[in-house]
């Protein structure tokens, strides 16, 4: 739960860095003071006060999550026109608007792929290192992600996949193995769940 409490601080003071003059002074000091909280009891030996304080810090930065979210999301949509107007939407091959994910990739990115890639290796072969420990035999939960528009494009998950995903970190209508799902023409918006199933584990 240390652990977890330190990448919660990285995170939030990353996003800060870049980030913090999209806030007011209200949501500033509120997240600093949340932030505070969390600090000052990141080694305590009670994980359950600790959990609460985490639980708190991102309550409070839900906001300035969803405000950088949406900007991330202006600046990626304007790529896309940019590209479409150059090459003419009718030849165009699908593309993923990854939203940005402390550390696989901080910034966002939009990739085009070919149809029938999986979401899974479409990340990797653009070195979006998604974890997938059963090398995407539909075994493990590790390469959980969230398919934000575009959900219904993709053929539906079978019974396996929606067992493991019972067991996701953070599972919610828009969940998805990436290495089950599989790009058709649409254009995906995919969001890379903050921990996987195995780093929740170690924290436990
Ligand atoms: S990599 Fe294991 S289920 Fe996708």
């Amino acid at each position: 739960m240390q652990v977890q409490a330190d990448r919660t601080i990285e995170a939030i003071d990353s996003a800060l860095a870049k980030d913090k003059d999209m806030l007011d002074k209200a949501m500033l000091d509120d997240i600093m003071h949340a932030r505070a909280q969390l600090e000052a009891v990141a080694q305590d030996t009670d994980e359950t006060i600790i959990k609460d304080k985490i639980d708190n810090l991102e309550a409070i930065s839900a906001k300035f999550v969803e405000i950088r979210m949406n900007s991330t999301i202006t600046k990626l949509c304007r790529v896309i026109m940019l590209k479409n107007s150059r090459i003419g939407v009718k030849n165009k091959m699908p593309q993923l608007i990854i939203l940005p994910h402390e550390e696989l990739c901080p910034e966002g990115v939009v990739i085009e792929v070919e149809k029938g890639i999986s979401v899974c290796n479409a990340l990797l072969a653009n070195d979006i290192e998604i974890e997938h420990a059963c090398e995407m035999s539909n075994a493990c939960t590790t390469c959980h992600i969230y398919v934000r528009e575009g959900f219904d494009s993709i053929a539906e998950s079978d019974e396996t996949e929606d067992d493991l995903l019972d067991k996701a970190w953070g599972l919610d209508p828009d969940s998805r193995l990436s290495c089950q799902a599989i790009v058709d023409n649409a254009d995906l918006v995919i969001e890379i769940p903050k921990y996987t199933i195995n780093q929740v584990s170690e924290n436990h």
